[in-house]
């Protein structure tokens, strides 16, 4: 585990774009935090280190969105709305974890057992700045740990 403290929004995006810049096909990034902890920003982040510029909102009320005009094409999660696991198929997230492209599952703690055993997961904490915690699981993902902006 690594923590990085990060002061305002434009040092936690700048975290999000090395890690996306780090990011390889099958990589996965499970945020968890509080509402307004930055998981969004950070998610925005990821994406511009893959390319993608445009068009990365909170996915809250479409659960999943994908975005493909980057080095990788990613999905973007968000399970804060999804109420039951059996909801899940109806999201699509596992069909994207086997497509060999990146994705980022905001509010993923809610349903651990929805995710792959290798991943990112990251924790953001903190009113003032914000402490991020990453913790890789299986060895593709030990050097996203080590990442910083
Ligand atoms: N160090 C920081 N890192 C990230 N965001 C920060 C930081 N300091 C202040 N903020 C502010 O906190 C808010 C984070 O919002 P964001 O939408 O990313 O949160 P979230 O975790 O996705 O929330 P939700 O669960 O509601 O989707 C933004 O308004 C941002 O400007
Ligand atoms: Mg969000």
């Amino acid at each position: 585990m690594q923590t990085v403290t990060t002061k305002d929004e434009a040092e936690t995006f700048a975290l999000g774009r090395a890690l996306g810049a780090a990011a390889f096909p099958g990589a996965v990034f499970a945020l968890a935090g509080d509402l307004g902890a930055g998981k969004t920003v950070l998610a925005r982040g990821i994406a511009a280190g893959l390319g993608v510029s445009r068009g990365v909102a909170s996915p809250t009320f479409v659960l999943m969105a994908t975005h493909t005009q980057g080095r990788l094409p990613l999905a973007h999660a968000d399970l804060y709305r999804l109420t039951s696991e059996d909801d899940l198929v109806s999201v699509g997230l596992s069909e994207a974890f086997d497509d060999g492209g990146v994705v980022i599952v905001e509010w993923a703690d809610r349903f651990p057992n929805a995710l792959p055993d290798d991943r990112l997961e990251v924790v953001l904490s903190g009113d003032e700045s914000r402490v991020i915690t990453l913790t890789a699981h299986g060895p593709a993902h030990a050097p996203l740990e080590a990442v910083r902006a």
